[in-house]
């Protein structure tokens, strides 16, 4: 494959590197030129800016089953690729896996309560298909299914609600035995499970999200390797990112056969992308990565074509896709779920720069006005009936102090400074119904393990332990009051 490359000395690594950002990677910086895209709508927030949030806005917070649930082998769970994945030496920093997690799976009762505790309105979390479906497809386990309608009840019974995504990552591995995401039976076998999970659930869920950020599974997964499956094939990522659309697709008609009252969507990831100068090399890969990773799957979403720039510029073929295709994955969503974490700065020549302002512990700067010039831009484009910050949120370098408290500063300010952003983008009149921390735990943060903390609650990594930080306390005076102090 390597000769479908305009290049012709280019190596398969070096075409899938500017395929997609390695989330180990520091943005580079430069000269930052301007952002790219036709509607960058600017930020309007003031430093300090005390904001407000609408009554009946949604206080919550989110986690995926693989980074928290632990459990791997309880109650007939199948093997998901990440199972598999951790296990070659060399794919998680840290070496560890989602064997133990923070063992949610057993401790969910508890997890809820502390939800409920701090006030929180609704807990996102995502239901593992090797649970449900241990072999991917046929026999459905339900004792699998148990779990999530104890999890779902619980909720409830605490007046916390439940925002489930069908699908966060973790394929179930006798489907990528037999071809993954690249193969469109995949999809198909996605569609089958989600009627298994609404058939059970569907009684008591309000709003479904079927897969989380289609981005990462197929580019990190099938192309970059960063990511279970571990594979590094461009043909495979772009038939990946194909399928998954197809997977929600067909998945969105199957909830609406099913829980015609239920709200559906989709959850994407957007990294705004900016050049490091005026250097027309770097202009162009910012468009291209533009085009990758913030437009491809939502121009599709509404209807419109895949990026001609990126086709072009892998010369896809597309042979992937079948008559009514375009109109399935197309089919109107109820809300739309946005994750945003940093924007990345990008160099043709791919010098490495340390990021122009402060970074997380991801080494992901930390840039709030890019979250909401990207909210008024979606919104703006796009015009979805309603959308959920379905994560937001920052790893930082903080420990536990002797006197047992977490003093997270800096992850409020971060918090604090992203949820102004929602505010102006909700006063300028955005339809945006709620905010999902990422995370309620510290949790296995996918290639680099332990390592990496997100949580708003500590788990202790020898007893598990769950030590609401300062964060977790400040984020429930916000949920309480609905005001950003
Ligand atoms: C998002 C993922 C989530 C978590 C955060 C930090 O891309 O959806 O599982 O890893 O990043």
């Amino acid at each position: 494959m390597l000769n479908r490359y305009p290049t012709a000395c280019q190596t398969q690594a070096e075409s899938a590197s500017d395929l997609g950002r390695r989330r180990s990677e520091a943005p580079s910086t430069g000269t930052i030129a301007r952002m790219t895209g036709e509607i960058a709508i600017a930020s309007k927030v003031a430093p300090g800016t005390r904001a407000r949030l609408p009554d009946g806005f949604v206080w919550g917070a989110a986690t995926s089953a693989y980074q928290v649930e632990g459990a791997t082998t309880a109650d007939g769970r199948g093997e998901s690729i990440w199972d598999r994945f951790t296990r070659q030496p060399g794919t998680i920093g840290d070496g560890s896996t989602g064997d133990t997690a923070c063992d949610h799976y057993h401790r969910w009762e508890r997890d809820v309560a502390l939800m409920a505790e701090l006030g929180l309105g609704a807990y996102r979390f995502s239901v593992a298909w090797p649970r449900v479906v241990p072999a991917g497809r046929g026999v459905v386990n339900p004792a699998g299914l148990d779990f999530y309608e104890r999890l779902v009840d619980g909720l409830l019974a605490a007046g916390i609600t439940p925002l489930p995504t069908l699908y966060h990552w973790d394929l179930p591995q006798a489907l990528e035995d037999a071809g993954g995401w690249p193969v469109r039976a995949t999809a198909d076998a996605f569609a089958d499970y989600a009627v298994a999970v609404v058939e059970r659930l569907g009684d008591r869920v309000g709003t479904w999200m079927t897969i989380n950020e289609p981005y990462v599974p197929a580019y990190l997964g099938y192309i970059s390797g960063e990511h279970a499956p571990g594979r590094n094939d461009v043909d495979a990522g772009l038939a990946a990112c194909h399928h998954l659309l197809v997977a929600h697709g067909l998945a969105l008609g199957r909830i609406r056969e099913l829980a015609p009252s239920a709200r559906a969507g989709i959850v994407l990831n957007f990294t705004p992308t900016v050049p490091a100068s005026d250097d027309p090399a770097d202009v162009e890969l910012a468009e291209l990565r533009e085009d990758l990773e913030n437009r491809w799957f939502i121009e599709a979403l509404a209807g419109r074509q895949y990026p001609p720039r990126v086709v072009e510029r892998y010369r896809w073929r597309g042979e992937e896709i079948v008559a009514g295709d375009a109109e399935l994955i197309a089919q109107p969503i109820d809300v739309l779920g946005i994750n945003y974490y940093t924007r990345q700065i990008v160099r043709a020549d791919g010098a490495g720069h340390e990021p122009p302002g402060p970074t997380t512990a991801m080494g992901w700067e930390i840039h709030p006005e890019s979250f909401g010039t990207l909210l008024r831009s979606i919104h703006s484009r796009y015009g979805f009936p309603r959308y959920v910050i379905t994560e937001n949120g920052a790893a930082m370098r903080d420990h536990r102090r002797v006197d047992g408290r977490v003093d997270d500063a800096d992850r409020i300010d971060y918090l604090r400074s992203h949820l102004a952003e929602v505010a102006a983008a909700i006063a300028d009149g955005m339809p945006i119904e709620g905010y999902m921390v990422w995370s309620l735990l510290d949790n296995f943060e996918w290639a680099y393990g332990y390592s990496h903390r997100f949580g708003i609650v500590e788990v202790d990594p020898a007893t598990l332990e769950r030590i609401p930080k300062a964060s977790a306390l400040w984020y429930a005076d916000v949920a309480r009051t609905g005001v950003v102090s």
